[in-house]
């Protein structure tokens, strides 16, 4: 292929894909130079990898990818800063093991955000500032997450003010997933709306995107997106896959007989939504800045293991032998 996504969607938004240190050398990196021009460290920067120990970072990961990135001119989105998963075990205690107070967990976070975000000024262009921070159940507001126990929701208000006093060029974004369930939608439209009337300085919403062949909805995708854009924020996808088999919440182990089997209806079923997907998206120039896979192709995805252990998924654009998938054909088949 001489063209890319990120050629055929020049005028539209980045192209970007989530990569590990290990992706890049070798046939998955020409496919990421081919296609691509946006990179999301997928775990790398997270706190508990990137900050091990109160006074000790980890940046060979990191550092690898923002180089990669540097070198071969593709932008980078920092991922992410403030999340309830891959938290260090140093983070909500102190020393005799006793949780900490609201201020010093917020200094902890303040002086993380300022030595992560500050070490790569300039070469982070977005940053998931806040992830996840929404709670499952449609009852509750925000998740109650060791951030919400111990700091109410302060913590998110902080972030983003911590981040923006960081780097003011950076584009701050709050990120999560199933955004686009009426019922989260609502929440998550309320914490922004809370934020911006507070002029806390959040300039985005990122909608993680890890969809299934039955949801989101056309509708429903591009009501998301007119909320926000109505509240003058920008949206990105940022982990964009479709699982071939339906949500499921709680992890749990394969079933005796239970196999991933990639049938041809289930291919024709996830064309048809990668379609309508882009379809919805391209109306939205200028709205939607970026759009981010969740990995490079079937060869590795994390949905090989969450939330069924050990069930092979196919969600991407790229086949496991690094081919484009007939999906592919389609996303880059509009008129120019
Ligand atoms: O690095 C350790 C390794 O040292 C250890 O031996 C091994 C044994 O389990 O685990 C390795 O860590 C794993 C890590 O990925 C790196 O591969 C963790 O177990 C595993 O839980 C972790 O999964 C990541 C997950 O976030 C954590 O919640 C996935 O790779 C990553 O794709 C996923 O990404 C998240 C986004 O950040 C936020 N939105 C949802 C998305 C999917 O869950």
């Amino acid at each position: 292929l001489n063209k890319g996504l990120k050629d055929y969607y020049k005028k539209y938004f980045y192209m970007g894909v989530a990569v590990a240190p290990r992706h890049l050398s070798g046939p998955q990196a020409e496919l990421i130079l081919e296609q691509y021009n946006s990179l999301t460290p997928e775990n790398a920067m997270k706190m508990g990898p990137i900050h091990p120990r109160e006074d000790q970072y980890f940046w060979r990961d990191a550092d690898s990818i923002v180089n990669f990135a540097q070198h071969h001119g593709l932008r980078v989105r920092g991922h992410n800063l403030c999340w309830h998963e891959q938290t260090p075990d140093w983070l909500f205690k102190d020393s005799t093991g006793k949780q900490v107070t609201k201020e010093v967990l917020l200094k902890r976070l303040h002086d993380h955000i300022f030595t992560v975000v500050k070490r790569y000024q300039g070469k982070i262009y977005a940053w998931d500032v806040v992830n996840e921070a929404i709670d499952d159940d449609p009852k509750n507001f925000l998740r109650n997450s060791l951030w919400y126990q111990i700091c109410g929701e302060d913590f998110i208000v902080k972030a983003f003010e911590y981040a923006h006093e960081a780097d003011p060029k950076a584009i701050l974004f709050y990120n999560d997933y199933n955004t686009e369930r009426p019922e989260k939608m609502e929440r998550v439209y309320k914490l922004m709306k809370k934020l911006v009337d507070a002029k806390v300085p959040v300039n985005a919403v990122g909608l993680q995107a890890h969809w299934s062949l039955e949801e989101p909805s056309a509708a429903e995708l591009r009501n998301t997106i007119q909320k926000f854009a109505s509240l003058g924020l920008k949206v990105q996808i940022t982990e964009l896959d479709i699982s071939i088999y339906p949500w499921e919440k709680e992890r749990r182990a394969l079933r005796p007989g239970e196999k991933g089997e990639y049938t041809p209806e289930l291919e024709k079923r996830q064309i048809a939504k990668y379609k309508e997907v882009f379809e919805v998206l391209r109306q939205f120039k200028g709205t939607v800045t970026g759009v981010t896979f969740w990995n490079i192709s079937d060869q590795y995805t994390w949905l090989d293991e969450y939330p069924v252990r050990g069930r092979k998924n196919f969600p991407l654009l790229f086949d496991t032998n690094l081919k484009p998938k007939n999906a592919y054909y389609e996303v880059i088949n509009f008129k120019k």
